[in-house]
């Protein structure tokens, strides 16, 4: 056996065994001490900080301006704009109390509040910022200087400022409450993190893109996770990806940025700062994400999106985005008299289809995910079962798969261009609860989701696009995150489900195909009882 196909059946393995049934949730730990939760913040003790500024606030590009590529003047590049860059990807949005409970919430949204992803800055000749590697400590909105490098030259006055962030995970945060399945939520928050940064970086009207053929160690390197001695005795940080920012957006030539910096060399670097221990006292010990996770490492090689042309998106919002960013929450409870209008719903579902604009610029891989809709209050729509097929080939295999008494049949009323189609009309609601883990988030909502991911042959045929996978799916959740606030509205994601109870539901009998995630949108009730703090009290 080839160690592709080794690395395969690893991680077809770990997702089947990851799987959540009614009879029994995946492998977790049995019972948890809440006062003993592992520290939110990773931050490198004995490194010079470097604070940033916080001025999103005054940065007054409309949300509807992110999707329009030519219509924010570029900002700068400075360590002023990547201040706001980081504190709207990245960065706090407060902190919230309730009795003697306290705990911050970010832009990014993350599974069970564990935030498991690290951000760095790679800079290359950035006004006001040494060249080299920084970590993002998200707690004090500053950078910590791990790398200092002389081995870019210093600025020349032709040579363009140049910025990348790279994401890992610290899987055992996430593992602590979630137990064997944190890995699968890690990788989600991946896909948020970089659908975070990708709207930061539109505010600015920067470009965001995942760099692409970049090896596993080489981008272990970049980030300074493989300096053993560094992360000695503390919790290893896995990388994930490196995204290459692009403040010149309206510069053809600039997409020489969608490469990777140079290596840090040797003799010209200087590195400082040791990790913090996050949790001193670890109980359990879940083997198998370590050997998904190295199952899973590899390049990210790039292919050829061949979407089809959709027209513009149409009544975005013109709301301050900056606004909408930081106000952005996951919804805990909705309201059960509401009904979403149809334009919204249909906006909203404009924006998950593939455009050359943000978010979906980030790469360049066709959409894999495909999305079975539980409807419940939806203007003009009857309750039941619809799907979004976000690929025209992916409609033709997905009737294939699913169940022979599915309708297909095209909805009306929506735009000509959306493949929305109804499946089944039924009341679904008592049914999305119970998939969703009986959580009722699913059903009092206006709709719920799961997001149906082609499977088994891409990861067949490259077992690292498991992980991609699941961050197109947190990609998708981000813009539902966002576009439900935006309009009014609110959504959250849903990691917990059982998995092949949505499986059997839909007449799913292979692993052709498979649900990634799920999602909910609806009007939020919100809890009174819960105060809300600024996110960096006296700044
Ligand atoms: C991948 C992922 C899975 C999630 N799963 C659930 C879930 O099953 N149930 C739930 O109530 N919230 C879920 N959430 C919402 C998180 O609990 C929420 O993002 C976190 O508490 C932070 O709050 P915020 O989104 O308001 O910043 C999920 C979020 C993410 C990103």
């Amino acid at each position: 056996m080839t160690h592709a196909a080794d690395s395969a059946d690893i991680a077809l393995a770990y997702h089947a065994r990851t799987k959540h049934k009614t009879e029994r949730y995946a492998a977790g730990p049995e019972t948890l001490d809440w006062d003993a939760q592992p520290n939110p913040f990773r931050e490198f003790e004995g490194c010079a900080r470097i604070a940033l500024s916080l001025d999103a606030a005054s940065i007054s590009t409309s949300f509807a301006d992110i999707y329009a590529p030519d219509s924010v003047r570029p900002h700068a590049l400075s360590i002023a704009s990547l201040g706001v860059l980081m504190e709207l990807s990245m960065g706090l949005s407060a902190w919230k109390e309730y009795g003697p409970d306290r705990w911050a919430v970010r832009c990014n949204p993350s599974s069970g509040n564990l935030h498991p992803t690290e951000a760095y800055v790679v800079s290359r000749n950035i006004p006001g910022l040494e060249n080299g590697l920084y970590h993002y400590l998200s707690r004090d909105h500053v950078l910590e200087q791990r790398c200092r490098s002389a081995n870019v030259a210093p600025a020349r006055a032709e040579e363009h400022p140049r910025l990348w962030i790279g994401l890992s995970s610290v899987h055992w945060r996430e593992a602590w409450k979630y137990g064997e399945r944190a890995f699968r939520y890690c990788q989600l928050d991946i896909g948020h993190a970089l659908g975070a940064l990708r709207y930061a970086a539109g505010t600015l009207g920067w470009k965001a893109k995942v760099v692409e053929n970049l090896g596993c160690a080489e981008l272990a390197t970049l980030m300074g996770l493989d300096r053993a001695e560094e992360f000695s005795g503390v919790e290893h940080e896995d990388c994930d990806l490196l995204i290459a920012i692009d403040p010149h957006p309206e510069n053809d030539q600039s997409c020489e940025d969608g490469r990777a910096p140079g290596a840090w060399e040797a003799a010209a670097s200087q590195w400082a700062g040791h990790a913090n221990l996050l949790d001193p006292r670890p109980i359990y010990h879940w083997p198998v994400i370590n050997q998904v996770s190295l199952a899973t490492r590899g390049g990210i090689a790039s292919t050829q999106a061949d979407a089809p042309n959709y027209p513009p998106l149409a009544e975005p919002s013109k709301a301050q985005a900056a606004n909408i960013i930081l106000n952005r929450r996951s919804a805990q409870r909705f309201d059960r008299k509401l009904t979403m209008s149809a334009d919204t719903f249909y906006r909203m579902l404009d924006c998950l289809l593939v455009r050359p604009i943000a978010p979906w610029d980030v790469w360049t891989y066709s959409p894999r995910l495909h999305l079975i809709f539980f409807i419940h209050r939806v203007e003009g729509l009857e309750l039941g079962l619809y799907a979004l097929p976000r690929h025209p080939q992916a409609a033709h295999a997905l009737q294939g798969a699913l169940r022979s008494d599915f309708l297909w049949q095209r909805v009306d009323d929506a735009p000509h261009h959306l493949p929305f189609v109804k499946l089944m009309p039924a009341d679904c609601r008592t049914v999305a609860k119970l998939v969703s883990c009986h959580q009722a988030i699913a059903s009092d909502s206006c709709f719920s989701l799961g997001m149906l991911s082609e499977f088994e042959a891409i990861v067949k045929q490259d077992p690292w696009r498991y992980r991609q996978l699941h961050w197109e799916a947190g990609l998708l959740g981000h813009v539902l995150y966002l576009e439900a606030e935006a309009a009014g509205l609110r959504g959250t994601g849903i990691g917990c489900y059982f998995d092949d109870l949505l499986h059997d539901l839909i007449g799913l009998k292979t692993e052709q195909f498979q649900s990634l995630y799920h999602f909910t949108v609806g009007f939020p009730l919100t809890d009174e009882r819960i105060m809300t703090l600024p996110a960096y009290p006296g700044r």
